[in-house]
């Protein structure tokens, strides 16, 4: 093994938000902003590692790996996984640094579980999708977060130009990782996934932080998870996907259930507009997607409102919470001539993840 350098992408989510756990439709894209991991090999049987932008580090033995918490679960985790998954994993010292702010709701997760895959593993020709339901195994079973797999998917399978619309669950296929049962297993199920062009023209799409920090491990996200799969007990079903309608469920479990169903059909609308180069729609939609996730997920906090009401007096068309809410980072959608707020940050479609 010689000194390898790998870049995982965050990940914008232009809609389809808390649906890809409930085996559902999502429209998410990589973005240039992201996390590098180097490493480099090392000596004996150890694995040290460093994050930079914390000035923290951590050390273990390969053969021991042990548990941990924050950034050093993601590095623990990504170890252990790889070799449960028979890769050979070398003594080496990592080095973590980046411009993606953790807790910003640009997935730095994903992006840290890809950059470390990919400097890690021997040979990086391998199965993408497999790859990130190995990295979705390092946040649900090491981390703590009941994370879905679209923020994985989004960065290692993004493609430049365009946003992926990824069906959780394609016709035909049993659900797998569906409402109840938790992550995705290694094998043959797998999500299908469609880049669409994301064509602006001179329109544009940024994200303003709210500066209320978000985590998954705690708090609003498992509980709404949870809330979905008690939605499902109630309704007699696998996954939310088989659901038709939230008549009949007691409160809230009603609205949670309505939000992912007009959120499914909002994520088919945008790339329809797409399509149609109709970007007042997909401003709409925005709308839409926003106001759902905030009377009906209750998934928003003052902070975020905030930004989005100043997101919209600057003039856009559309502005929604991206990713599991309870603050991060807000999207917009700017039409020409209008000017984004202080702090608002360009984003457009990257490169998924890759070496350096
Ligand atoms: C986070 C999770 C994803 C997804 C979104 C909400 O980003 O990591 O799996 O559930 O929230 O859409």
């Amino acid at each position: 093994m010689s000194r390898v350098v790998a870049r995982g992408p965050g990940r914008v989510n232009l809609i389809g938000e808390h649906t890809d756990y409930n085996d559902g439709l999502a429209l998410p894209f990589a973005i240039d902003r992201g996390v590098t991991v180097t490493a480099e090999p090392l000596p004996g049987d150890r694995i040290e590692a460093r994050a930079l932008d914390l000035g923290e580090e951590d050390a273990f033995a390969l053969g021991e790996i042990g548990a941990s918490e924050g950034w050093r679960a993601f590095v623990r985790g990504t170890v252990a996984e790889l070799q449960a998954a028979g890769h050979a994993v070398r003594p080496c010292r990592i080095t973590i640094e980046g411009d993606l702010p953790h807790g910003s709701g640009l997935s730095s997760s994903a992006a840290l579980e890809a950059a470390l895959c990919l400097a890690l593993i021997e040979d990086d020709d391998v199965d993408r999708v497999e790859l990130a339901k190995l990295c979705s195994r390092v946040e649900n079973d090491h981390v703590g977060a009941r994370t879905g797999l679209l923020d994985q998917l989004a960065v290692l399978c993004g493609k430049e130009g365009h946003a992926l619309r990824i069906d959780f669950r394609p016709p035909g296929f049993a659900p797998r990782a569906n409402t109840r049962k938790g992550t995705w297993p290694p094998g043959p199920a797998f999500p299908s996934i469609e880049p669409v062009p994301l064509e602006l023209g001179d329109w544009r799409l940024v994200t303003l932080d709210s500066g209320a920090s978000h985590e998954h491990a705690g708090g609003g996200y498992n509980e709404r998870r949870a809330e979905c799969a008690a939605a499902c007990e109630a309704l007699g079903i696998e996954s939310l996907r088989e659901a038709t309608s939230a008549d009949g469920l007691p409160a809230p479990l009603d609205r949670r259930v309505r939000h992912v169903l007009t959120e499914n059909a909002r994520v088919d609308a945008m790339a329809a507009a797409l399509a149609a180069h109709d970007l007042e729609r997909a401003g709409e939609l925005l709308r839409g997607s926003h106001a759902s996730l905030r009377d009906d997920y209750e998934a928003s906090v003052p902070e975020v409102e905030r930004t989005v009401e100043a997101l919209e007096r600057a003039g856009a068309a559309g502005a929604r919470m991206v990713g599991g809410g309870f603050g991060g980072s807000v999207l917009a959608l700017f039409p020409p001539g209008a000017t984004p707020p202080e702090g608002a940050v360009s984003v457009a479609p990257g490169p998924a993840a890759g070496r350096l």
